[in-house]
């Protein structure tokens, strides 16, 4: 085999293409659904790799859904607007004032910047909420007390999503939802993106998060849990050793595999091009949550 010196880093490039083969094969015409939030939606750069890496990954073959958060946003325009922000357990008190800022700041200005950036890049990218076509359908959630709009997620209705990636287009949704009594609900973004994969039986859910993915030692950034498959998962949520925010992040996960998700991945969004190294390398960058049968690939 001939590997001219001169040509060293092209092939170099050439090689992490072909490594990439196996997956592009395996995933074509697969539906990923990626959930967007946190730091990776604050920060312009890497905010644009995320978008590319989107559409590099609808480009080669694979079905990209976006569901996208918008905690940042939301608190600044509450801010300006001298509304004052109340949490319970970590769940944003919502009265009708805030539901109508929360809605106008996720539909109108979260979600079409997203849309803007990957249309700019190349892709077909529409934005909706998850009131549009029923997608999202919920009731008051009163498991903290009646904190007002905020909702449990009680029916998904996939069909608008479908006929979107029949033609083309990638979804971009905003986490609102459409209450039994004709209301607007604020959801959790985890919780229905985790939903629409189910929904759409996809090969993928894919957090984008904060943090490296699931630690076997909260203290140390490199015990990764690279594949963990739905038993372990379930005992690792008995042990205490996950916590805050990742307990939520990982029983949505562990929810959507038992439902017929092929494979969650908690990722770091804050890592440059981590969808692409996830999903195209063999090693991965995060966690891969997977029902069993765990070493077949
Ligand atoms: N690229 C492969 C996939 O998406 C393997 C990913 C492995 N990831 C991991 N965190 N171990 O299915």
């Amino acid at each position: 085999m001939i590997k001219r010196q001169k040509y060293g880093d092209e092939i170099a490039k050439a090689e992490i293409l072909i490594e990439a083969l196996p997956y592009i094969k395996k995933f074509s015409g697969a539906t990923v659904v990626i959930k967007y939030g946190g730091n990776a939606m604050i920060d312009c750069q890497i905010k644009k790799m995320v978008m590319q890496d989107i559409v590099l990954l609808k480009y080669v073959g694979l079905n990209p859904v976006i569901v996208h958060g918008g905690g940042p946003d939301i608190n600044k325009m509450l801010e300006s607007l001298n509304i004052e922000s109340k949490f319970v357990n970590g769940l944003r008190v919502t009265d009708e004032k805030t539901m109508e800022v929360v809605e106008m700041v996720l539909t109108g200005k979260t979600n079409k910047e997203i849309v803007s950036m990957l249309n700019e890049i190349g892709g077909k990218a529409i934005g909706i909420s998850g009131k549009d076509g029923k997608l999202l359908v919920a009731e008051k959630d009163t498991a903290n007390g009646d904190i007002g709009y905020v909702g449990k997620i009680e029916e998904v209705n996939i069909d608008v999503i479908k006929m979107m990636l029949d033609k083309g287009f990638i979804p971009v949704i905003a986490p609102c939802a459409v209450g039994k009594d004709g209301k607007t609900y604020n959801v959790n973004a985890d919780t229905a993106a985790g939903k629409i994969a189910e929904a759409l039986k996809a090969e993928k859910f894919i957090l984008l998060t904060d943090v490296e993915g699931i630690l076997s030692d909260v203290n140390d950034k490199s015990s990764v849990i690279s594949r963990i498959d739905l038993d372990a998962a379930k005992e690792l949520m008995t042990t205490g050793k996950i916590t805050g925010g990742m307990i939520p992040k990982l029983k949505c996960c562990i929810q959507a595999v038992e439902n017929g998700v092929k494979r969650a991945h908690i990722i770091d969004g804050r890592l440059t091009h981590s969808l692409l190294l996830e999903i195209f390398t063999d090693e991965g960058i995060g966690t891969m949550i997977g029902k069993e049968c765990f070493d077949d690939d």
